[in-house]
């Protein structure tokens, strides 16, 4: 029986890193060692693992490509989970598509705009991989992936399940799923359209999307969600003229202030205490309990 993360992906054939700096997997660029990364390249084995590794009271995270992601600065006795090697294909079928988790989310869009697909114009903005997209019902420019899921495909058991939409409760940036879920791909359902305009929706976004948040700036986009409909974090932040204050290597953007940037100093526990001042700040000013927006390791 095995015992140890090493022995366990040993078993199951599956590729593992040990002690791994978060921080080079994070578009924040902050986070310390993780135990372990683990790439399984079929979605039977990443069920498998996922079993395996519960079996033996492991802990474990699904990882995206890291992009909306904030990991402390510790030491984090845990597995991530990585999907970026699955082998599995796209696999187009009429205005249907089937898509892995690790798959990146702009690069499907694009692929779906050049086979005039039209309906996932809006999310190619976002720097992120599929699976991750739905994990937080990832949104942009009036666009959001859970208005097109068909279905999903999860670790449950050792096994890959796929669960219908109707089964899942999706909102505003949040999804039934949590961190004990592993999501290994979904089926979108979109429509026929027009390859030219939707690349031309599609540039108009990346425009926009590159004059108004700091693209080239390490960021996991933005750190709160807003907070009802008609207010944005970014201008009640802004607002109370937080743009540009530092703690550490941490910065409030000066472009968008719902976006934290970091320098290569820059420590978790200085994005933590920027997030506080941020919170404490907009609560007495404004009475408004800002959620997270990104997900947190700690
Ligand atoms: N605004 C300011 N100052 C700022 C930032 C924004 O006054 O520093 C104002 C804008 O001028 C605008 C309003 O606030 O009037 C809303 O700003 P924006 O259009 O940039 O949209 P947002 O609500 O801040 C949301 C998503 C983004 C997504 C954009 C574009 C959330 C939390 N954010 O931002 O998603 O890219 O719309 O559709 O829902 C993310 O999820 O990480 C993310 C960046």
């Amino acid at each position: 029986m095995p015992r140890s993360v090493e022995e366990i992906c040993a078993e199951l054939d599956v590729a593992a890193r040990f002690h791994q700096p978060m921080r080079h997997l994070t578009s924040l660029r902050t986070g310390g060692e993780i135990a372990c990364v683990a790439f399984p390249d079929t979605p039977e084995k990443a069920a498998a693992l996922v079993a395996r590794l519960e079996e033996h009271g492991l802990r474990w995270s699904p990882l995206g490509y890291g992009t909306n992601l904030l990991v402390a600065d510790g030491p984090l006795d845990r597995v991530a989970i990585s999907l970026r090697q699955l082998k599995t294909p796209v696999v187009f079928e009429g205005c249907q598509v089937k898509v892995p988790a690790g798959y990146s989310l702009p690069r499907l869009v694009n692929q779906c705009a050049d086979r005039g697909l039209s309906g996932i114009e809006g999310l190619a903005p976002i720097p992120g991989s599929v699976g991750g997209a739905v994990k937080m019902n990832a949104g942009s420019h009036g666009y959001e992936i859970a208005d097109v899921i068909v279905s999903v495909d999860v670790a449950r058991d050792g096994r890959v399940v796929t669960l219908p939409r109707e089964t899942l409760d999706f909102a505003y940036r949040h999804s039934p799923f949590t961190e004990r879920d592993l999501i290994l791909g979904t089926t979108l359902q979109l429509r026929t359209g027009n390859p030219e305009a939707s690349r031309a929706e599609i540039a108009e976004y990346r425009r926009h999307r590159a004059a108004t948040q700091p693209v080239r700036d390490n960021s996991a986009g933005c750190i709160f969600k807003n907070p009802g409909p008609g207010l944005a974090t970014g201008r009640i932040i802004d607002e109370l003229g937080m743009k540009g204050e530092t703690i550490g290597g941490a910065t409030i953007s000066p472009l968008h202030a719902n976006f934290i940037v970091t320098d290569g100093s820059a420590r978790a526990a200085d994005v933590f205490a920027l997030i506080e001042r941020i919170r404490s700040r907009v609560r007495e000013a404004r009475g408004i309990e800002l959620d997270m927006e990104v997900e947190v390791w700690e």
